[in-house]
């Protein structure tokens, strides 16, 4: 007999999931450490994998890889379309990025993150048959004020109003590459600032979202997958995200058009990740803005993460101290 109590509804992503989750990356971090700054972004980018599939094995959940480790990393392992966790409890799908940040992590720069996401089975958007999307990422303030059609000039002008500062004061972020020439300028031409990011726009994207940050927005052409990654974070600081797909190509053009995506479209937080409940869970490599990198101190190694549930809008900030002698 069924108690009258009982919750029939199916089981779904839950804080329980969240906190076991953390578990995984800080693992993929852990092992990305003897190859910080070896030059060796590959081998740091193995050793994430593998640690953080073997510690997702061991979680209480139907998982399936929506985004996986793709062409770019050259990884045999969490590829798309992939099951882990121990298929007991909610079916979910999940975004991998054991090192948001592999070149980062090889030179031994910031920033470098082991970062998850996961949400409701079928709500994510698998985008990766294109490799590159453009982006634009503001905190709360820039929801139905910002608009990426919008000339970059604009958009600041409205947000720096939102936010009642001066535009002077406003700062944007951006992945330093050739392909950002001309709308590096037109931020600075607008009269704000850029904070140029070297890689890791993931990170870049939920500093500029964050209440107390210290970037307003978040620019340009990065990972699709990191697109994703980050709408399931962003859905949680209450911010806003929009994305176009930006294919090199008309190969890829039409492979992303086979595939079913929408070009030449904007794809709102609600079509990159559907609903409100996401998990996104993030371990620092490296110290960054957002959480400080794997520290060696005698016996011990230290993580930083950050554990973010859309359902509760909370960002858990969460340090674990390790033995050194279980670990390397
Ligand atoms: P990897 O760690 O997979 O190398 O990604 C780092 C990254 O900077 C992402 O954060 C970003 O979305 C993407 O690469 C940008 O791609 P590209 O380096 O080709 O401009």
């Amino acid at each position: 007999m069924v108690s009258l109590t009982a919750d029939l509804s199916p089981l779904r992503p839950d804080r329980n999931l969240a906190m076991e989750l953390v578990r995984a990356t800080e693992a993929a971090a852990i092992r990305a450490v003897p190859f910080i700054g070896r030059g060796a972004k590959e081998a740091a980018d193995g050793a994430a994998v593998d640690a953080m599939r073997a510690f997702l094995g061991t979680v209480d959940f139907r998982g399936r890889v929506v985004i996986g480790e793709g062409e770019k990393d050259n990884a045999p392992m969490l590829f798309n379309g992939e099951e882990v966790g121990t298929g007991v409890g909610p079916e979910c799908d999940i975004a991998v990025d054991p090192i948001d940040g592999t070149s980062l992590t090889a030179a031994g720069r910031q920033n470098a993150l082991s970062v998850l996401a996961v949400s409701d089975r079928g709500s994510m958007l698998d985008a990766s048959s294109v490799f590159y999307m453009d982006k634009l990422v503001t905190g709360p303030a820039g929801v139905g004020v910002v608009d990426i059609r919008l000339p970059i000039g604009e958009n600041i002008r409205r947000l720096a109003k939102a936010l009642d500062k001066p535009v002077e004061e406003m700062v944007v972020s951006v992945l330093h590459r050739p392909r950002h020439e001309q709308l590096i300028q037109e931020i600075r031409d607008a009269g704000a600032g850029t904070r140029l990011m070297s890689d890791g726009d993931v990170a870049g994207g939920i500093n500029a979202a964050r209440h107390n940050a210290r970037t307003d927005m978040c620019v340009g052409i990065g990972g699709s997958p990191e697109g994703i990654v980050t709408a399931c974070a962003i859905k949680a600081l209450g911010g806003h995200i929009q994305g176009i797909l930006w294919p090199r190509d008309d190969e890829e053009r039409q492979r992303g058009i086979d595939a079913g995506l929408k070009m030449d479209t904007v794809y709102e937080a609600d079509d990159l990740v559907k609903g409100n409940n996401t998990i996104f869970v993030a371990t620092g490599v490296t110290d960054g803005q957002l959480v400080r990198g794997v520290r060696r101190e005698g016996r011990y190694l230290y993580t930083e993460s950050i554990v973010l549930r859309s359902a509760s809008g909370t960002l858990r900030r969460i340090t674990s101290d390790h033995l050194v002698s279980k670990w390397l």
